[in-house]
């Protein structure tokens, strides 16, 4: 297969930055373009060989920026996965939702337009823009069924709903200007360089800081995991292969109660890494206030991407787990660096501070 230039949203973050080091590791160039919010840290692009990509600090909803970026570069293809991503975020402040996911997006499909009708013929048949979503977009299922790509939108937080506007606006221009996307929509993703203020790189931190270990409510909403390089291996597929227009629904067929996560965890933990008293990481586990608008389950319906394109997840939430706590214990710099914001750039090549 031949090596591109891809231009990656948020590659900052984490599914971003754990995109960026695959596609380099295949001997793409990577154009890493994010704003650097509190969820975005070059600290997780240690790794990506420098000759391999190249950083942008900038908004989506910079119009000209992000033109200027996709000229001087000779970008082949976007995969867009900048967002704000945190539910309980969206829920006490829903404005830079909006901004970014809603209007960012419209900004993004505007530039990228612009730039796909200057292509000549043959860059313009292999353009491709993937719009990353997520399976919140669908809202909740009850004890039974799965979300299938045509499954109704009932979005039901600021998050989701901002999440679903995009989509929406993807769709449109496809269908109105013939611009060529794709659009992926995939469950819980966990794995290294996450934020840890989701579940599990939450609970691993809590855990090993000795603090509480909070679950929502009853525990017993459920979530389809996946591990996050096998969603990485997906949007590289559909990039590939996907069919322009299509939307491919992503998921591990790996349905969890939180309680169970946490419980999965602390047992890990408490082999890992035992406790100087003796107990398990199990006796932080705290129940506190649910989320308002709480989704009860989640389930992806993945056969699309399977039966079309051939993509299979390769961890189990087992060896996926493992592989996850085993990444956070050796790598408590990560989370200091960005739990503190004083990434050296310098360790990039680059110049200053971070923060
Ligand atoms: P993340 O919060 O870890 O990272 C988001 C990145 O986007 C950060 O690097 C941040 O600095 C950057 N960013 C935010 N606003 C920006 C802006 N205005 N301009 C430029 N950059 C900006 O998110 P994530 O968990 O890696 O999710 C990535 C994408 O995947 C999102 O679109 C999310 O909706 C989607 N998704 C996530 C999951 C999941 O479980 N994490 C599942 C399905 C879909
Ligand atoms: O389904 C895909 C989505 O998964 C992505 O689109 C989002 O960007 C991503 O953040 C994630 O959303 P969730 O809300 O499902 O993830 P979170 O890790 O915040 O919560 C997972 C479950 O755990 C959820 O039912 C809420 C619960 N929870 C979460 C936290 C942070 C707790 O019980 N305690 C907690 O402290």
């Amino acid at each position: 297969m031949k090596c591109k230039t891809f231009f990656i949203t948020g590659a900052a973050g984490f599914i971003g930055s754990n995109l960026a080091h695959s596609l380099a590791s295949k001997g793409n160039t990577v154009i890493i373009y994010d704003k650097l919010t509190y969820a975005g840290n070059l600290a997780s692009l240690e790794g990506v060989p420098p000759d391999k990509f190249i950083f942008v600090h900038g908004d989506i909803c910079n119009t000209s920026l992000v033109s200027e970026t996709l000229h001087n570069h000779k970008v082949d293809s976007v995969f867009h996965l900048a967002a704000e991503s945190h539910v309980d975020r969206s829920i006490d402040g829903p404005s830079a939702f909006i901004e970014t996911n809603i209007n960012g997006t419209f900004s993004l499909l505007s530039a990228f337009r612009a730039y796909y009708e200057s292509l000549d013929e043959t860059r313009k048949q292999d353009f491709r823009f993937l719009h990353i979503s997520t399976d919140e977009v669908y809202g909740s299922l009850g004890d039974d069924g799965y979300f299938t790509e045509d499954t109704a939108y009932a979005p039901n937080s600021p998050y989701s709903a901002s999440k679903a506007a995009s989509d929406h606006l993807v769709r449109a221009w496809f269908h109105t200007y013939g611009f060529p996307v794709l659009t992926t929509n995939c469950s819980n993703n966990y794995g290294p360089r996450q934020f840890p203020e989701k579940l599990i790189p939450l609970v691993i931190h809590n855990a090993l800081a000795g603090e509480p270990l909070p679950i929502y409510g009853d525990g017993k909403n459920v979530r389809d995991w996946l591990y996050v390089e096998d969603h990485c291996c997906a949007l590289h597929t559909v990039m590939q292969k996907g069919v322009i227009g299509e939307t491919y629904n992503i998921g591990g067929n790996c349905e969890r109660q939180n309680i169970q996560i946490v419980k999965s965890i602390c047992s890990i933990l408490d082999k890992m890494r035992p406790k100087a008293d003796g107990f398990s990481y199990e006796n932080q586990i705290t129940f506190v206030k649910d989320r308002p608008g709480h989704d009860r389950r989640y389930a992806i319906d993945a056969s699309k991407i399977k039966r079309e394109l051939g993509w299979e997840p390769q961890e189990t939430f087992e060896s996926g787990i493992h592989k996850t706590v085993e990444w956070y214990l050796d790598n408590s710099k990560w989370v200091d660096d960005i739990l503190n914001g004083n990434y050296r750039c310098e360790r990039l090549g680059l110049g200053g501070t971070q923060g």
